[in-house]
């Protein structure tokens, strides 16, 4: 065991007598073997855990005719102390479920299973019977004229699923094809928890049941194009067949105050294989600023922060100060004030910008209010795009010939109007979905 971290409190540093942490093995896998290949060790890595924490494995195994599908993680945990405990939650043959599940503190690295020799015996012979079913495990779409097995005798339906495993390290949707006894959507046998994962099945006939993070974000602050902040949900959702996850920042910087607003959640596909920065409009004067991504596997809109952004942003280079002075703003809600600070523009700069740019979608409706300084080359922040990420935008201003749109959001934001009228920084994780941002000034 390893002495207690050092805790830093109020500028002392101390140690915390007599408490000490554990180390645990570490690691998650998922595998598909062939039932021939078994049994099967392994090597874990190593982790520290924090005080009162212990050392977790869980271990399962689906056993499918003549393959295997093995998912196991190791690590910390809150848990209290379990004995090692094998469990059959679904007995073979066909499709059959073992897990093995540990939770200990008495020594450093006593989660020490190392194969699956305790919870693996050979399936016995069955007589196989006239049925024959497709055989996949897979983390995509089966084939669809993959495989088929012989189903043991008396078997009379063909189980067609996605189990999904959540904890632990994991987060993955298993499609399953196989041989069961009897109808309908029951491989797990009532089975919820399993050690560190919760596990649930769908057998609706559409695609994997898509599960991605959830939550919207609102930032107001001096430094936000240099300083990441946290961009974490405690929301999960699940997404309609067909969707993919997808997450959303949008930087707008005037200055001495800079507004984020971010999105995740579940959305129709796009095409985008990987996650995309953009500079819409950059230095000198007004930086605007975007980052989104869309991915299919379970749970990967799951940026922490919005280095995600600001790591791919070019360094401003420090410009010299211009001639010109513009009000700078940018504000949630209608229009800037009309007692706007006034900043001296950079070097480069030829004209003042104001306008208002309107975001919908991902759970977002809000009117952006932006003032601030503008090279000789440009008269729009957005150059005429309509996307960001999930974000339906428009822009609106000063010397645009189009109509606008009006803003659409109509619902009071006390929460906005409260914490924005206090000029302080702003952050919320909003619980429900939709966060609807109307002008918070008369
Ligand atoms: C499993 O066995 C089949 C045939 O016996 C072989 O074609 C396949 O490559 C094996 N799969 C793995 C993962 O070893
Ligand atoms: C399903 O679970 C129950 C109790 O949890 C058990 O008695 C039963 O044998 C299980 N069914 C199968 C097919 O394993
Ligand atoms: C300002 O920029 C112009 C070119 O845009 C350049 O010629 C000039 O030297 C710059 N002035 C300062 C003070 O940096």
């Amino acid at each position: 065991m390893s002495p207690a971290p050092l805790l830093a409190f109020l500028g002392v540093t101390f140690l915390l007598p007599g408490v000490q942490t554990l180390n645990c093995q570490w690691g998650t896998t998922e595998i598909v073997r062939n039932v021939s290949q078994l049994p099967l060790t392994w090597t874990s890595s190593q982790t520290a855990c924090e005080i009162n924490e212990g050392c977790q494995e869980t271990l399962l195994l689906i056993e499918n005719g003549p393959q295997v599908s093995l998912v196991l993680t190791k690590g910390c945990t809150a848990q209290k102390d379990q004995e090692a405990k094998v469990t059959e939650h679904r007995a073979g043959p066909g499709l059959s479920i073992t897990s093995y599940t540990r939770v200990c503190r008495h020594r450093d690295f006593c989660n020490d299973l190392s194969s699956t020799v305790p919870l693996w015996a050979p399936p016995s012979d069955t007589v196989p019977g006239s049925l024959r079913c497709p055989l996949c495990f897979s983390n995509d779409d089966c084939p669809q004229n993959g495989p088929q097995q012989i189903c043991p005798a008396g078997y009379t339906h063909c189980y067609n699923g996605v189990v999904k495993f959540i904890g632990g390290g994991i987060a993955s949707n298993l499609r399953v094809q196989g041989c069961m006894p009897q109808p309908g959507c029951n491989l797990l046998n009532g089975t919820q928890l399993i050690g560190s994962m919760d596990v649930t099945e769908n057998c609706s006939p559409r695609s994997a049941i898509q599960t991605c993070n959830r939550g919207t974000m609102l930032r107001i602050a001096a430094g936000l194009s240099q300083k990441p902040v946290e961009w974490t949900t405690n929301q999960e959702e699940n997404c309609n067949p067909g969707e993919v996850c997808q997450e959303t920042l949008l930087l707008i910087d005037v200055g001495h105050k800079s507004l984020l607003v971010g999105s995740k959640g579940c959305s129709s596909p796009q095409r985008q294989d990987a996650p995309t920065v953009f500079i819409h409009s950059g230095s000198p004067g007004v930086l605007v600023a975007s980052y989104a991504w869309f991915c299919s596997s379970i749970l990967c809109n799951s940026a922490k922060s919005s280095s995600v952004l600001l790591n791919s942003l070019p360094r401003p280079a420090a410009s010299a100060p211009g001639s010109l002075q513009c009000p700078v703003c940018v504000q949630f809600g209608g229009s800037c004030s009309q007692v706007s600070n006034f900043i001296i523009c950079p070097n480069g700069t030829n004209h003042c910008y104001k306008g208002d740019i309107y975001t919908r979608g991902g759970g977002v409706s809000a009117t952006l209010a932006v003032q601030g300084c503008m090279p000789e080359s440009s008269k729009s922040l957005l150059k005429e795009a309509q996307k960001i990420g999930i974000f339906s935008v428009n822009e609106d201003f000063e010397g645009k010939t189009k109509d606008p749109l009006p803003p659409s959001s109509s619902a009071p934001a006390p929460y906005l109007a409260l914490v924005a009228g206090l000029g302080l920084p702003v952050a919320f994780w909003c619980g429900g979905f939709l966060l609807p941002v109307k002008s918070i000034f008369p």
